[in-house]
């Protein structure tokens, strides 16, 4: 399957998104998306770049009228190739409510099962993030799967920047419901 030419219209209404691979092209505008997607950490352009070049294959991102409106950033943990870790989900201000991070899950999972045949999803919540929980609840509701959520990352393990605390949410067969 040729991902990069993928189109998911999964109703009347949402015919013109466009669900596809990003491209170097999209590494600026995927940078000032997350900028206008509080409470996600900005990183920098060069950093989206090198997940546009080199991670492409575990990322989406949405297009609604031509304009960079979604997009999810993962990778495939290195020391455990069957998990697929979202490390951000970021859904423009306008269409946020709308399903577009739920179509871009789902479709991001359909599209790394054929390519990776990961068996888990990992992510990093913060406790005051209600939509970023609800996301994830939403997604392992849809598809069946038990969720498992535990303390990860402290906030002195930011150093001295202000910086909430981050849980490790695990989805998969064989976990349990949060
Ligand atoms: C979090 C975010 C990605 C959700 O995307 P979205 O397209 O708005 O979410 P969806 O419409 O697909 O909603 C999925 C589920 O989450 C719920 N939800 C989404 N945002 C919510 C919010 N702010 N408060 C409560 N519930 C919320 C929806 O009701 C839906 O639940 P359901 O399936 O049980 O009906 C989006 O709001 C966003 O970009 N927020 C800012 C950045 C961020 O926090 N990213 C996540 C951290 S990585």
């Amino acid at each position: 399957m040729n991902a990069r030419a993928t189109v998911t219209p999964a109703s009347a209404a949402a015919d013109h998104i466009v669900l596809r691979l990003p491209q170097r092209q999209d590494g600026a505008d995927l940078h000032d998306l997350i900028a206008r997607c509080p409470p996600l950490d900005l990183n920098s352009r060069y950093a989206y770049l090198l997940l546009c070049e080199h991670h492409a294959a575990t990322c989406v991102v949405a297009q609604v009228n031509g304009e960079l409106a979604g997009a999810i950033t993962a990778y495939i943990l290195p020391a455990q190739p069957d998990t697929l870790f979202i490390w951000q989900v970021a859904v423009a201000p306008a269409m946020q409510g709308q399903r577009l991070g739920s179509r871009m899950l789902d479709h991001l999972a359909a599209r790394c099962a054929l390519s990776h045949g990961f068996r888990r999803i990992e992510t990093t919540i913060s406790p005051s993030n209600l939509g970023s929980r609800k996301l994830f609840n939403s997604y392992a509701r849809r598809h069946h799967a038990g969720i498992e959520a535990k303390p990860f990352l402290g906030s002195s393990d930011f150093g001295k920047g202000q910086h909430e605390e981050e849980w490790l949410y695990q989805i998969g067969p064989g976990l349990c419901a949060v």
